[in-house]
């Protein structure tokens, strides 16, 4: 029981350190641009408080201030949200985002509270369990009519080919990127949506996208989805 707790210890110790080690290593790692899905589908947010759950160096918590949302961006990795303080202060929105460090595991979420809330390109880093915990506590933490934008990996996706030809699964569609110290997810045909069943389904979509450095591309399921009323 005790070398399992350890091991729980480590991992969340080693997520946390890898991201630190990225963002103290690069400008800016992940630009500064939106995803053009977001910009697609955000006519159907109502305007109000958003949480960017995950935020990095808060490419999306900057979009959003511009449309004028308030935002949370909460984000594990102290020096991401150092990143996004230094933007704060240049781009003058202290008074639209509040960054946060915290881990969305531990930290609550509130009830009722979000209009809009984003998942952008973080649950690929959490184990299945995890996964299933920050989804719970993404939904409660939405108003009714709140809307819930998620990007994630899939089975498509050129790393879970690699991972499977030269590791053991650490659990189902789960491996350890040694680059990142942490475990990759990755989703099954549809298994993001059918987790929002409940949900209206505004756009899901899976698809390839190509990138300019390794591994040049990523397959992605991207959601986005309005909590029903009541
Ligand atoms: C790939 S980056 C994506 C950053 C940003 N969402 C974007 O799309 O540009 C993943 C981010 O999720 C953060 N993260 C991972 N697990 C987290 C958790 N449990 N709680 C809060 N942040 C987490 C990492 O520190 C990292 O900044």
């Amino acid at each position: 029981m005790i070398q399992v707790q350890n091991a729980a210890k480590k991992y969340r110790e080693d997520l946390k350190k890898g991201f630190d080690i990225l963002y103290e290593s690069e400008e800016c790692v992940w630009g500064l641009q939106a995803d053009s899905y977001l910009d697609t589908f955000i006519k159907h947010a109502n305007r109000g408080l958003a949480l960017d759950i995950g935020c990095g160096e808060g490419r999306h918590s900057l979009y959003l201030a511009q449309k004028g949302f308030k935002v949370d961006a909460l984000d594990l990795s102290e020096s991401a949200i150092r990143k996004l303080e230094n933007l704060i202060r240049q781009y003058d929105m202290k008074e639209s985002i509040k960054p946060v460090v915290g881990d969305a595991r531990d930290i609550d979420l509130g009830k009722d509270k979000y209009e809009l809330i984003l998942l952008s390109f973080v649950l690929p880093f959490l184990r299945k369990s995890d996964i299933d915990l920050v989804i719970a506590k993404s939904k409660i933490a939405l108003k009714d009519s709140g809307c819930i934008y998620i990007s994630a990996l899939t089975i498509e996706d050129i790393e879970y080919k690699t991972y499977r030809e030269s590791q053991k699964e650490v659990d189902e569609r789960t491996f350890y990127s040694p680059g990142l110290m942490c475990s990759c997810y990755f989703f099954a045909h549809g298994e993001l949506k059918k987790m929002f069943s409940e949900f209206e389904i505004i756009d899901y979509t899976e698809a390839t996208v190509k990138l300019r450095r390794p591994p040049y591309s990523h397959s992605f399921c991207l959601l986005f989805a309005r909590k029903r009323v009541g």
